[in-house]
């Protein structure tokens, strides 16, 4: 798979088959990964891959915690602005409903929005996660850096047949997950990563995301050719 198939393939794949990832395909994705650039080569990534049993128990434990703290143990920072404006905010909203719209859950369910949202603790049935984490000391320059390592990793993933879905959501239960991967209190979970073969046949994955036109978002001035 070309560079352009890996990136125009990729999407955030919320439902995947029970088929196991082999370890050593997780280990080659990130030892190739870790060819991210990163400024002054820091390389501020850290990453725990966990699946069969262990991935089990991480998810038994989210359960009662989930249904005792439905809403999280709140974020160690900040997901998104207080006040996002248009039309971030909107595209933002866009998104959610069309997640809910493809599985036929409607705005006012509420009940139905968050089983779907809990899927999240469970990877959306993804047979490996990645828990990726930072130094607390770190600044905004390495928290970018480990966004282009999060996006080689996945786009590596294609090439492998597999797909992935980056979740932020695991930000909000950063207690249970730290003390379940044993995270030294100077290092901070950013995301959780979903990564396992795609179900074709869900209809939460049935549908892409749009995205604005060149134009929107880029100016260009100079070229000659
Ligand atoms: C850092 C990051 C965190 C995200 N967190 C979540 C999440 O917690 N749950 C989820 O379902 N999708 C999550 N997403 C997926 C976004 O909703 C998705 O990337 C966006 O809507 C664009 O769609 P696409 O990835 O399918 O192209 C996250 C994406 C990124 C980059």
């Amino acid at each position: 798979m070309d560079v352009r198939d890996a990136v125009a393939t990729r999407f955030s794949c919320r439902a995947f088959l029970p088929i196991p990832v082999p370890e050593h395909i997780v280990r080659e994705i990130l030892t190739l990964a870790a060819r991210s650039p990163s400024a002054g080569n820091v390389q501020p990534w850290r990453v725990h891959a966990l699946a069969g049993e262990r991935l089990e128990a991480l998810k038994a434990l989210l359960r009662p915690r989930m249904a005792e703290l439905p809403n999280g143990e709140g974020t160690e920072f900040p997901i998104f602005p207080h006040d996002m404006p248009d039309p971030y905010r909107q595209r933002r909203f866009a998104v959610g409903e069309q997640i809910y719209r493809s599985i036929g859950v409607r705005r006012e369910d509420k009940p139905a929005r968050y089983r779907q949202y809990a899927r999240n603790f469970e990877f959306f049935g993804a047979p490996a996660g990645l828990f990726v984490s930072i130094e607390r000391s770190f600044v905004l320059g390495q928290w970018i850096d480990l966004g282009s390592f999060i996006q080689t990793v996945m786009l590596l993933a294609r090439d492998y047949g597999l797909h992935t879905c980056p979740q932020e959501a695991w930000a909000s239960f950063h207690r249970t997950v730290a003390a379940f991967l044993s995270l030294p209190p100077d290092m901070m979970l950013f995301c959780g990563v979903a990564l396992g073969y795609a179900d074709d046949t869900a209809p939460i994955n049935s549908w892409r995301t749009p995205r604005e036109s060149l134009e929107a978002f880029a100016d260009f001035s100079g070229f000659t050719g």
